[in-house]
Parts: structure tokens; C-alpha cells; sequence
């Protein structure tokens, strides 16, 4: 889809569609109802605290977590309750939070990991190709074992392994975590090239609302399991809550801080 067509988000046309989802770790509900929509090339951001729930939904959807209720439909087929494995082969590749690495293989055998349930290996071969163009110092270290990176290297390989996998969709755990301002930079940079030049939809969640409202296309916000807001990123940008609570921009002052304790609803 082009870049400046109107977001399709709504329009009941999206590539995945969350509805409806509720999760738990044992009795403690993580997920209370939420459902969202990743159109096919777009880049969706989901903002929220910590504990807000951001990694139980990509896990949710990935397979590593089952709903107890709601349903997760990719492509036409639903999805929630298969295994990782399956959601993979579908085409939804997660680079999970913490940068997850096969500490002991190198980096280029981290890459085919990304790559196992592929047989095109001369498509594979070139996929490898364009992650080394995207992140350079993979390809300089990529006999070096996972763990000889650095955090940002780690970050850059846990990006690329996930799109070994040919992803239709690309969920990506806070990417910008512990990461230096002008890396978090790079970054994301690559992530709109990954979506500008493959065409890939991504799933993004942040703390970072900056970095991620820059980015994306359509966020939502998610406070303690639920969406409270959702708009075009260029829409929340400008509104009061959102540039008071996420963008750090005070200038309400105490009168606005005062506000916020005492009100529930967002606008
Ligand atoms: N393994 C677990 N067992 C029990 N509760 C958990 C577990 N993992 C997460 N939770 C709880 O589920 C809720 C959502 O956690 P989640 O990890 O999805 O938040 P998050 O938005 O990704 O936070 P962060 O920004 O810190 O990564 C939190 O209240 C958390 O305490
Ligand atoms: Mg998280």
C-alpha cells in the first residue's frame, strides 16, 4: 500500500486483527479487552507504561501466550491458540523484549535461526544480504559469537533474525530499550526502511512515545490492560494528554498534574 494513501485502519480490511483479547499469568489478568489493527504495510505503534501490558500482547499474538478469551485473526485465519512455531511459518516473526540472542552461536548462525523453517534458501541467502545492509557491523562480526555484541549490536541481530523469518508482519518489542538517543536513531530509521522497502507491516510497542509517534502510523495507547486512546500517530501527537504524560511536554503545569489524578477519562 502507498505510503500517503488514508490509513486504512478501521476499515475492516486490516492484515491483523486483535479483538477482544484477554490474557492472563495464572489468576493475574494482564489483558482485559483489547483489540487493535495492523493494516497490511503499515507501521502501528502501541504506547503505555511499564506493566501497562505492551509484551503480553505481542505474545499473545505470537503464540507464546494463550487468550483466555478473543480472537486473533491474520489474513483472513484465525490464529490465537496455535503454537509460536505456526504463527511464524504464517508470517508474523516477533523480535522479543530484551533483545533475546542465542548467546552462544554466532551471529550468523543467530540469523539462520531466524531462517529455520524456510527451504527458499536462495531467498534466504538474500534476505541475509539485506539484513548486512541494514546493520553493517552484523556482517563484520557475523563469525563472532552473540554474546561479543553490544547491546545496540544485540538489538540490531534480534531485529534481523526476526526478519530471516520473511515476516508479513514484524512485532517489535521496544526496540529502543537501553539504547543510546543517536542508536535509537539508527534504529528506527531501519524500521521505516524494512517497511518502506519490503513492504512489511510492523507492530511496534514503546515506552518511547517520541520515537514511536514518529515512526508509526496509527497508535494506540494502553493503560493497565486496556486501550484508553487510539488515532492517527500525526493526531496524538497534538493532543493535551498525550504531549503532557508521554511527550513530557509540562507545560500544563501543576494545574495539569492535579487534573490528571483526579481524571479517569482520556481525551
Ligand atoms: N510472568 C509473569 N507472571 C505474572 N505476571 C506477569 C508476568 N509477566 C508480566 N506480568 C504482569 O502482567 C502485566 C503486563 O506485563 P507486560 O510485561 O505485558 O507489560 P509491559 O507493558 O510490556 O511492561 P514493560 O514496559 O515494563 O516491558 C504486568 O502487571 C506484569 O506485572
Ligand atoms: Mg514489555
Amino acid at each position: 500500500m502507498p505510503r500517503d494513501a488514508p490509513s486504512p485502519v478501521g476499515a475492516g480490511s486490516a492484515l491483523l486483527k486483535v479483538t477482544n483479547i484477554e490474557t492472563y499469568y495464572g489468576p493475574i489478568q494482564a489483558i482485559r479487552g483489547v483489540s487493535l489493527e495492523v493494516p497490511d504495510g503499515r507501521i502501528v505503534a502501541v504506547l503505555g507504561a511499564n506493566g501497562a501490558g505492551k509484551t503480553t500482547i505481542l505474545k499473545t499474538i505470537s503464540g507464546v501466550m494463550d487468550p483466555r478469551k478473543g480472537q486473533i485473526v491474520f489474513d483472513g485465519r484465525e490464529i490465537q491458540r496455535m503454537s509460536p512455531d505456526r504463527v511464524m511459518r504464517l508470517g508474523i516473526c516477533h523480535a522479543p523484549e530484551g533483545r533475546e540472542v542465542f548467546p552462544f552461536l554466532t551471529v550468523r548462525e543467530n540469523l539462520m535461526m531466524g531462517a529455520y523453517t524456510r527451504r527458499d534458501r536462495d531467498a534466504v541467502a538474500r534476505d541475509m544480504e539485506t539484513c548486512f545492509g541494514y546493520f553493517p557491523v552484523l556482517q563484520e562480526r557475523q563469525h563472532q559469537r552473540a554474546s561479543q555484541l553490544s547491546g545496540g549490536q544485540q538489538q540490531m541481530l534480534s531485529i534481523s533474525r526476526a526478519l530471516m523469518g520473511a515476516p508479513r508482519v514484524l512485532l517489535l518489542d521496544e526496540p529502543s530499550l537501553g539504547l543510546s538517543p543517536i542508536l535509537v536513531k539508527q534504529i528506527f530509521e531501519i524500521v521505516r526502511r524494512i517497511n518502506r522497502e519490503r513492504g512489511t507491516a510492523i507492530l511496534l510497542v514503546e515506552q518511547n512515545a517520541h520515537i514511536a509517534l514518529e515512526t508509526a502510523d496509527y497508535g494506540y495507547v494502553i493503560e493497565v490492560g486496556r486501550i484508553v486512546m487510539e488515532d492517527e500517530c500525526s493526531r496524538l501527537m497534538q493532543k493535551d494528554d498525550i504531549k503532557e504524560f508521554y511527550l513530557g511536554q509540562k507545560d500544563a503545569g501543576v494545574r495539569g498534574r492535579r487534573r490528571w489524578k483526579k481524571k479517569k477519562l482520556w481525551r
